[in-house]
């Protein structure tokens, strides 16, 4: 009897220390995404009716669950349509400049609640054979939203092609477009080091940076190169400012988003006129990869894949020197056209 009682007995401890534990793990992660749970302005600054100002918890787990089914095919079409999710075209783009972060960017961004990711990158405008498609084609690539978030998509490739700057004109010509640069002699290298890495998975040898990036008759900086033509920011930003004035670019800086994402990070909400809600909790260093990654809450945390942030090869010190005397020049009209200035060498 005696027996019974205690075997009972332990059975309740057991369930209330599971209550107690699940209740408690409940709390916390709550209060780990609380900052996300605070009501938030309107995106576009316009006050809107009672309800439609705030975006709901709903939104958060959306981003992780609907939207995550709806990619897997899994979301009905009734579910799209009792979340009033619809597929917008985005409200801002980030242009480029390859190997600047791009990814880095558009991923820290998605941690705000009003921002919702294009995940591929679309290659809509630089492309004829999609850009022919058509408009529709091009929203039916964006990913399900809110109404009331901004979608955001970044094709690198953007910002170097001659057609784009008219193409999204056309499209929207208040669209905010966003370029995130890195020291331009660093880019060139690590294009280069993305270029070698594709090579060397197909087995296939290719040329040493110093042999691409200097001209071997005139031994200057060779031009004709992509990569070095890439990180002349200042002659593809010219191209777009036919089209677009400046205050409708904001220029990110890839190496302190690297070193110190968040104040990057808050001059883009800031532009973008979103309110403040990226935080210090959700970036953490992680030592294993020498970046920052993303925590969106106390369960769900995740760094950018290990294509990004490769090593480098070693590039003869005189080569780079060169470089870093060729890009001066323009690097000095590139901050005087967009008012950031850079501490390049
Ligand atoms: P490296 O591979 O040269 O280090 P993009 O996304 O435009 O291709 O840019 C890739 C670069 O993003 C990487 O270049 C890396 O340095 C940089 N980057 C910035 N923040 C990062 C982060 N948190 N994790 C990984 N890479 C990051």
């Amino acid at each position: 009897m005696l027996f019974k009682q205690q075997a009972l007995l332990r059975q309740k401890l057991f369930v209330l220390g599971s209550l107690a534990i699940g209740s408690l793990l409940y709390l916390v992660a709550r209060v780990g995404s609380l900052d996300r749970l605070q009501p938030i302005c309107p995106v576009d600054g316009r006050f809107r009716p009672h309800g439609q100002d705030e975006i709901p918890f709903r939104a958060l787990q959306f981003k992780r669950g609907l939207l995550h089914e709806f990619r897997k095919g899994n979301a009905t079409k009734e579910q799209i349509r009792l979340h009033n999710l619809v597929q917008q075209l985005p409200k801002a783009i980030i242009i480029g400049v390859r190997k600047g972060g791009t990814r880095a960017l558009l991923e820290m961004l998605n941690l705000h609640p009003a921002v919702v990711k294009a995940s591929q990158e679309i290659h809509f405008f630089d492309n004829d054979e999609n850009y022919a498609k058509g408009i529709e084609w091009y929203r039916k690539k964006m990913p399900f939203s809110y109404p009331h978030q901004i979608t955001i998509e970044k094709s690198p490739a953007y910002f170097i092609t001659e057609e784009v700057p008219e193409r999204i004109y056309k499209m929207n010509s208040s669209i905010k477009l966003l370029i995130i640069v890195r020291e331009p002699t660093t880019r060139a290298i690590s294009d280069y080091t993305q270029v070698l890495e594709g090579k060397e998975r197909k087995n296939k040898t290719y040329y040493k940076f110093e042999k691409l990036a200097i001209d071997p008759n005139t031994c200057e900086v060779n031009t004709k190169y992509k990569a070095v033509r890439t990180s002349i920011y200042t002659k593809h930003l010219e191209r777009w400012l036919k089209y677009f004035p400046i205050e409708q670019f904001h220029i990110v800086d890839g190496d302190r988003l690297i070193t110190e994402p968040l104040p990057e990070l808050q001059l883009v909400e800031k532009f973008l006129n979103l309110p403040p809600r990226i935080s210090q909790y959700n970036l953490y260093f992680n030592a294993t990869r020498g970046f920052y990654c993303l925590r969106f809450n106390i369960v769900f945390n995740k760094c950018l894949a290990g294509s990004k942030g490769r090593i480098h090869p070693e590039v003869d010190s005189s080569v780079i020197t060169k470089l870093r005397k060729f890009f001066h020049p323009f690097n000095q009209k590139f901050y005087q056209i967009t008012g950031r200035t850079f501490n390049w060498p």
